[in-house]
């Protein structure tokens, strides 16, 4: 917070003074003090994030590729862009308990071979650290921890031993001795998390935050937390399987929906690198109110299995219930499915689910999840090795889905023999073992669906 203080300089030997003395206090020469200005003063504490530059033409400006340092973790450098960037603050959120600290510790434990890093641990004991360790079975060796809450210290540490890359456990048990606010307040995240950025920026120290989420899976604090940084990644997956994905948000340094798969195991987390089998539920035998989609996530095509009960509502008002789908989808494709197939759920209550914790989010899913809600009601499985995937409109149209050729050849890979498509996804050259049924409207896929006959 100092301001540009005045400095007197001895033109002589060129010790300075903080006051005006007629003979220097360092070689003793007398009248040599001139007034300086201290050029770069230490910065301001909302100083600017990046470096200010005169004003030039951005076609005279280098642009160079900023170095990535791969974390050891393939999945993990899959999900940021092919390894953490210098001076990037990366800020990580899930539920407690999915594997945030555990990965982070894997993480650092694999950089420390390359440079020193740096765990800042405010959640638990530098104990409880070593034991995870220890249960990883990962060497210490290399990884330096600190124990502390107070931003003050943390700043001091990351300046004086200048890792590679710092781990912040997390950043809501951080307080600043600045304000009197509580930690995890909106204004000490804020703060802190201002405070760190500033210092990675300046320093090239790469920064790993990691987050709370607050009930409804958003990350606890501000939202400005999600501006300052460069990169936002979320841990997916329910606690109650072994799988655990870890999705980006935002990221300045690559493409966002990027998925990384990781399977909990009692040594930690171990990335899994063909994923697609994970969410189909391996159902021994068909059943009904079931169909596969193929999902893109990122570069990666996905196969996710999503599932529909439909059942005899007993009340007035009837259930519509989503998990891993979009909810307000789901009323809008059953008003869809009503008008224009006329198949009626108005007095039937309808869940529908994403296998394996994974969430869909985009519109692609809609065609499955239309014939699984058919497949529930009809109480008949869908034909076996059939997967499907489309956008639908409000007119019944059956829009086509991105990167349609991608999504066919890893349903080919995996073994399927049909899909059910938009017309407009219908690819150039037939795809070996793939039989395609290209639909323009709803109504032509459910066809696709009676047609194959029980
Ligand atoms: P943790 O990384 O502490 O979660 P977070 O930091 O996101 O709160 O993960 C803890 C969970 O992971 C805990 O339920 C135990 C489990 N776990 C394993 O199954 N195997 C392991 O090797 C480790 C270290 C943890
Ligand atoms: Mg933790």
């Amino acid at each position: 917070m100092a301001k540009a203080r005045t400095l007197f300089v001895c033109a002589e030997c060129g010790g300075g003074a903080p006051k005006w003395e007629g003979r220097c206090p360092h070689c003793g020469a007398w009248n040599t003090l001139q007034e300086s200005r201290e050029a770069a003063g230490p910065a301001h504490r909302f100083a600017p994030l990046a470096a200010s530059t005169p004003v030039r033409s951005l076609a005279q400006i280098e642009a160079r590729e900023q170095a990535r340092n791969p974390t050891g973790i393939a999945e993990f450098d899959r999900v940021l862009g092919g390894g953490l960037v210098q001076g990037a603050v990366v800020l990580i959120g899930g539920d407690p308990g999915i594997g945030k600290s555990t990965l982070l510790l894997q993480a650092l434990a694999s950089m420390a071979r390359v440079g020193p890093v740096l765990y800042v641990t405010g959640e638990e004991s530098a104990e409880q650290v070593a034991l995870r360790a220890q249960r990883l079975e990962v060497s210490g060796e290399g990884v330096d921890l600190l124990a502390e809450i107070r931003l003050e210290q943390i700043t001091q540490a990351l300046v004086e031993r200048q890792p590679g890359v710092a781990v912040i456990d997390s950043i809501q048990t951080l307080y600043s001795g600045e304000l009197t606010a509580a930690p995890g307040s909106v204004s000490q995240v804020r703060e802190c998390a201002a405070q760190l950025t500033r210092i990675a920026k300046q320093t090239g120290i790469t920064l790993i935050l990691i987050g709370h989420v607050t009930k409804d899976g958003s990350l606890a604090g501000p939202r400005v937390l999600e501006h300052i940084v460069d990169t936002v990644l979320y841990f997916e997956g329910d606690t109650h399987s072994s799988f655990r994905l870890v999705r980006a948000i935002k990221n300045r340094y690559g493409a966002v929906n990027e998925l990384g798969v990781f399977a909990m195991t009692d040594r930690g987390l171990r990335g899994v690198s063909n994923p697609s089998a994970l969410f189909l539920s391996g159902h021994a035998r068909d059943v009904a109110g079931s169909c596969v989609m193929a999902t893109q996530e990122g570069t990666r095509p996905l196969l996710v299995e999503v599932q529909a009960l439909v059942d005899t509502a007993h009340v007035p008002n009837p259930r519509r219930l989503s998990v891993g789908l979009e909810g307000t989808r789901l009323a809008m494709l059953l008003a869809v499915l009503h008008r224009h197939a006329g198949v009626a759920t108005f007095d039937q209550d309808v869940f529908v689910n994403a296998v394996g914790g994974v969430r869909i989010m985009e519109p692609a899913a809609d065609l499955a999840v239309c014939l699984a809600i058919l497949s529930s009601m009809r109480n008949r499985p869908m034909p076996a090795g059939l997967l499907a995937f489309g956008e639908i409109g409000l007119a019944g149209e059956v829009r086509p889905a991105p990167r349609g050729q991608e999504r066919l050849r890893e349903a080919a890979k995996l073994g399927f023999g049909q899909a059910v498509i938009p017309k407009a996804n219908l690819p150039r050259q037939p795809i070996e073992g793939l039989r395609i049924h290209a639909v323009e409207r709803i109504e032509d896929a459910l066809r696709v669906f009676d047609e194959a006959g029980p």
